[in-house]
C-alpha cells in the first residue's frame, strides 16, 4: 500500500500558511489490511481508519457517484485499484488536490500548484456542483486567502452560480450551514464570504435578510459609503479588526436587518429598523441553526447599537435601562460583545474607519460604577426582597447621575 497526505496540509504547506490537521489517502489497501495494522475505523458512510499511535485520520483511495440532490446524496466505492489521481479527481478545488508522498514528492495531476501561485481557486472537474457544501466551502477559502490575494475563478464562480440556479443549494441542512458559516467568521476576512455568497447568487438563498440590504441607501451623512448591504460588510470586517470572538462578528453582520424592510418611500431613513431586526434575526437564526449564545448578543446589539451610540446623551435611567437589557450585571463579557459590535458599526463607515468610540468606554465606566456598589451596605440598611431591588437602583441611578456630571 502507499501513503499520500492530501488536502489542506498540502495546500497550506506550500502556501505557507500555518495548518494543524493532516489527512492521508491509502492506495491499494483493503480494510481487512488496514485493521491488522492496528488502525482504527471509524467511518459511517466509507472506509476511513485512524492511525494507532497519531490517531490521524487515514480514508482509503476512494471515487464517488452522485446519487441523490443534497450534500448525503453519494454512493462511494473503494477497492485496492481506486487510483490516487482518481481519489483527487472527486476534490473540491485544484489547491485542494494535490498530495505528497512519503519522499516529500508532490502529485499535482490537477494543476494546484499552478493556481496556488497565480492565486486562483478553481474546481477540479464538472462534478464540482454535485455537492452543494462546495458553494460555502469555496466563499470559505475566498475569506481565508483574501489577505494574500485570492480571488475565485470565473469558470468556478459560473458552477457556483448555476448551482444556485439549479436548486442544489436549497438541500444543504441548517447545521451545515452553521458549520461552515462559523469557520468563515473566524477568518481574518469573514465579509469576503458574505460577499462570494452574494457574487454567485447564493446569499439570497442562504441569508436573504442580508442580501436584501443591498441597494437600501442610508443617510450619506453619517453613512458616506450609502449602501446598507455594503455597510454591514464593513462592520463586520470592523468586528473582525477587533474581536476573534465568532459570536461578536455574526451580530455585526446582522445587526441592520430591519433597514431591508423599510417601506421605500421613508428612505434614506430607517425609524424603527432596531425593533424590525428582531423578527427577520429569529428566522435567520433558525434557518441556519445558530446557536442561543450568538442569537442573544444579535438580538442585543439589532435592538439597542443606537442607544449606544447616545450614551453619552442617555438620562441616566435610560442608562441603566440599557445595563439591564443587556443583562451586563450577570454577563459583564457579553456586554462587552455588545460594546465592541456597537463600535464596530460606528467605524463600518466610510472614511470613519480610525473614529474614535468614546460611548464604549463611558459605558464601561458606567457599569464598573454600578458594580462597585457594596449590595451589604444596602442590606444592612435593612432593605429586603423588592425593596432591595428598588434601593440598589436608586443607588445606581445616583452613580450614574454623577458620571453624566464628571
Ligand atoms: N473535500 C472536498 N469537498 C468537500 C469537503 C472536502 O473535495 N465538500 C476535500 C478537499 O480535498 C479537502 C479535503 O477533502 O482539502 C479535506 O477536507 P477538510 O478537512 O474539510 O478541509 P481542508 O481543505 O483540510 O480545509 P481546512 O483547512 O478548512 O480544514
Amino acid at each position: 500500500m502507499n501513503i499520500y497526505l492530501v488536502g489542506g496540509a498540502v495546500r497550506d504547506k506550500h502556501l505557507g500558511y500555518p495548518y494543524s490537521e493532516r489527512d492521508w489517502v491509502v492506495v491499494g489497501a483493503r480494510p481487512e489490511e488496514m485493521e491488522a495494522q492496528g488502525f482504527t475505523p471509524v467511518g459511517k458512510d466509507f472506509p476511513v481508519f485512524l492511525h494507532p499511535k497519531t490517531r490521524e485520520e487515514y480514508a482509503l483511495a476512494r471515487t464517488e457517484r452522485k446519487t441523490a440532490p443534497g450534500y448525503t446524496g453519494f454512493q462511494f466505492h473503494t477497492a485496492p485499484d481506486v487510483s490516487l489521481e482518481d481519489d483527487l479527481a472527486r476534490r473540491d478545488l485544484t489547491i485542494n488536490a494535490m498530495a505528497e508522498d512519503r519522499n516529500g514528492n508532490l502529485v499535482d495531476p490537477y494543476g494546484g500548484a499552478k493556481d496556488l501561485a497565480s492565486k486562483t481557486l478553481r474546481h477540479v472537474s464538472p462534478a464540482f456542483i454535485e455537492d452543494p457544501v462546495r458553494v460555502l466551502r469555496v466563499a470559505r477559502f475566498a475569506a481565508r486567502y483574501h489577505h494574500l490575494g485570492f480571488t475565485i475563478a470565473e469558470e468556478t464562480l459560473t458552477l457556483m452560480r448555476q448551482m444556485v440556479d439549479s436548486g442544489e443549494v436549497d438541500h444543504l441542512v441548517p447545521e451545515r450551514v452553521w458549520k461552515e458559516m462559523e469557520k468563515a467568521l473566524g477568518e481574518r476576512h469573514p465579509e469576503v464570504f458574505v460577499q462570494s455568497l452574494r457574487d454567485c447568487g447564493a446569499l439570497a438563498k442562504i441569508l436573504p435578510e442580508v442580501d436584501a440590504l443591498f441597494g437600501v441607501p442610508q443617510p450619506e451623512q453619517h453613512h458616506p459609503e450609502i449602501d446598507t448591504g455594503l455597510h454591514c460588510l464593513m462592520v463586520l470586517q470592523q468586528a473582525a479588526v477587533l474581536s476573534a470572538a465568532i459570536p461578536v462578528r455574526f451580530a455585526a453582520l446582522v445587526h441592520d436587518l430591519g433597514k431591508g424592510t423599510t417601506p421605500e418611500e421613508e428612505w434614506p431613513r430607517h425609524i424603527g429598523h432596531e425593533q424590525r431586526t428582531l423578527p427577520l434575526l429569529d428566522t435567520l437564526c433558525e434557518r441556519i441553526a445558530a446557536p442561543k449564545e450568538h442569537k442573544r448578543l444579535a438580538r442585543l446589539v439589532a435592538e439597542y447599537h443606537t442607544h449606544c451610540h447616545r450614551a453619552l446623551e442617555l438620562k441616566p435611567t435610560t442608562l441603566l435601562k440599557v445595563l439591564k437589557a443587556a443583562d451586563a450585571f450577570r454577563k459583564p463579557q457579553q456586554f462587552e460583545g455588545f460594546l465592541l459590535c456597537c463600535e464596530a458599526d460606528a467605524r463600518g463607515r466610510t472614511g470613519l474607519e480610525q473614529r474614535d468610540y468614546p460611548q464604549a468606554d463611558y459605558l464601561r465606566t458606567a457599569l464598573r460604577e454600578c458594580q462597585s456598589i457594596d449590595n451589604r451596605e444596602i442590606a444592612a440598611q435593612g432593605f429586603t426582597g423588592q425593596a432591595f431591588g428598588e434601593a440598589l437602583d436608586r443607588e445606581r441611578l445616583a452613580r450614574l447621575q454623577a458620571l453624566k456630571r464628571a
